[in-house]
């Protein structure tokens, strides 16, 4: 099980070197994206939060994807410092970007980015990290490229709910009726950990199960944080817990290399996991019933979305010119979730191609 775990881990790194040495040549200075002509472009100057992230490393080959041959994507990794993020965007802006696609470190940070971007006329697409709506709407070049947060968590929560009604004869292991679930949380204050936390748990109950909070952490939105918070859960809950439910799949995928360690998935021991975003390597978990769901979190459509709209903007177009997108009533385009389980598996498949 741990060479699984390793398989998986060199993949992603692999992965995410690929992207890098595509990623970072505009950010250097030199050719960008191996066209050595994208003077001729308009300059996006873009970060990510951290390029260490397994959805956001999906979203940036998106981003690339859809800025080639339309404009020299400067695309930067923040590593998860808000510090380093803001001299990032300086740097851009001292680069002549004439858009900014803004994936905040910490999603209190976006007036201080308006601050900068804001005495230039610079436009600013923030993206996956829903900054405030005041702050926003305080920036008429200001946008966001994401998601309604909340919508994860209510379909995580029909899909627990579901599971559960089929399931719970096996699945309510101590026969109280009552789900006895450990919650992996994303980053707090992340609108999408808070809102998928709250509104996972209070859908259920809505469908009129009885819940037990065994225990809820963050794990950062981390596989290995994961794992070591769930052999910790083990260690002291052991049988007692009838569910995992993860804010993300990265989490999930730790969670469930914890409960492979403690025997489960062989025999008849079975943990019910559950996360959002649909990542390969969980549908991969789906698919060998490791995994009874997920959500999708569309990476294609929002890496796809921001660069349509930072493009735009960079030519001083408005930013929907020639998309299909729309803009709601806080200047977000947001792109739907799905759940997914076996039986839909392709919907995942197809949506990270
Ligand atoms: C969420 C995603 C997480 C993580 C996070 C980073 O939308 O589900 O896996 O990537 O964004 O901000
Ligand atoms: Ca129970």
């Amino acid at each position: 099980m741990l060479k699984k775990k390793k398989g998986l881990i060199l993949s992603l790194t692999v992965a995410t070197s690929i992207l890098l040495a595509t990623g970072c040549s505009s950010s250097t200075g030199g050719t960008d994206s191996g066209k050595g002509k994208d003077g001729d472009l308009p300059r996006v100057g873009a970060t990510i939060y951290k390029f260490d992230d397994n959805f956001m490393s999906y979203v940036r080959r998106a981003m690339q994807t859809s800025a080639k041959d339309k404009v020299d994507l400067m695309l930067n990794d923040s590593q998860n410092d808000q510090a380093k993020q803001i001299e990032q965007v300086d740097t851009l802006i001292a680069k002549g970007a004439k858009s900014l696609a803004i994936n905040l470190v910490d999603p209190k940070s976006a007036q201080t980015i308006i601050d900068k971007a804001k005495p230039k006329g610079i436009p600013v697409i923030f993206f996956n990290k829903e900054p405030d709506a005041s702050v926003l709407a305080g920036y008429d070049k200001a946008y966001y490229v994401g998601t309604t947060s909340s919508e994860s968590g209510v379909i995580q929560g029909e899909l627990i709910a579901k599971a559960w009604e089929a399931n719970k004869d096996k699945w309510d292991k101590n026969k109280d009726g009552k789900l006895q679930y450990v919650l992996l949380k994303g980053e707090p204050g992340h609108p999408d950990a808070e809102a998928r936390t709250k509104f996972a748990i209070d859908t259920i109950k809505a469908k009129g199960i009885q819940v037990d909070e065994l225990a809820l952490d963050t794990a950062m939105w981390d596989a290995t944080k994961a794992t070591e918070k769930m052999d910790a859960w083990l260690a002291k809950y052991s049988d007692k817990i009838e569910f995992v439910i993860a804010n993300n799949d990265g989490m999930a995928l730790g969670a469930i290399s914890s409960l492979e360690k403690a025997g489960y998935f062989s025999g008849d021991k079975f943990m019910p996991v559950v996360g959002v975003d649909a990542i390969p390597e969980a549908l991969e978990m789906i698919e060998k019933g490791k995994m009874v769901g997920t959500v999708l979190n569309d990476a294609k459509n929002q890496g796809k979305a921001t660069v349509e709209l930072a493009a735009n903007a960079a030519k001083g177009k408005d930013v929907l010119d020639g998309t299909s997108w729309k803009l709601d009533d806080k200047k977000a385009v947001r792109v739907p979730y799905v759940e997914v389980t076996k039986d839909n598996i392709q919907v995942g498949r197809d949506a990270y191609k």
